[in-house]
């Protein structure tokens, strides 16, 4: 990532646990869209997560323009029963969809393991994300797939929010993880 080009910040990047503690959901984001690059940067770090016997079983899907999904999300809520107030997708300007190519055990893993790569590394190089579980049954639906291009085979498995951070929210803490046995 020595690229000046993108929105990447320069080197030196932040190291793993910095961005690890770090990383927050943001639910508010500025107006600067982050350019096709950087997301091909931050997709690039993605799939360098492991996969079981190294199948890369993903396949990504980006949605851009925070008005677009505006819309999206009022069609989306109609697929909750509780929909939360305001925007799913936070005024985000991207919408990232991490999608497992097969229905192979452990390809959700997989695309999960991307997805935090993923986040990871957007938080390292200055850029905001924000998982959208809530935008999952919307998703599933092979009309919504059909019309933003994902294979009916394909299934979306971990949509990210992602933008420039326009807040810096504290984190919530974690409960002390459970131990059961040494
Ligand atoms: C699978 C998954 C789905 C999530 N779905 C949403 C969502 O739909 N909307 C949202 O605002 N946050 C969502 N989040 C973000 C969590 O609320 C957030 O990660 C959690 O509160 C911990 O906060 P932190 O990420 O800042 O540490 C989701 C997180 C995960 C892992």
């Amino acid at each position: 990532m020595h690229e000046v080009k993108t929105q990447i910040k320069a080197e030196p990047w932040m190291d793993v646990m910095s961005a690890i503690y770090g990383r927050r959901a943001i639910r508010r984001y500025t107006s600067e869209v982050p350019d096709h690059l950087t997301i091909e940067r931050l997709i690039d770090v993605a799939i360098q997560a492991p996969s079981a016997m190294n199948r890369q079983p993903w396949a990504f899907a980006v949605i851009e323009g925070s008005e677009i999904l505006k819309s999206f999300s009022d069609r989306a809520k109609a697929y909750l029963p509780d929909a939360p107030e305001g925007n799913i997708f936070h005024d985000a300007p991207a919408l990232v969809i991490i999608c497992a190519i097969s229905a192979e055990r452990q390809a959700a893993e997989d695309c999960c393991l991307a997805a935090q790569n993923f986040m990871l590394a957007a938080y390292a190089a200055g850029l905001a994300t924000c998982p959208i579980g809530f935008s999952r049954f919307w998703l599933e639906q092979p009309a919504t797939k059909k019309e933003i291009g994902i294979a009916e085979d394909h299934m979306p498995i971990f949509p990210i929010a992602l933008g420039f951070p326009d807040e810096q929210p504290q984190s919530h803490g974690r409960r002390a993880a459970e131990i059961v046995w040494y």
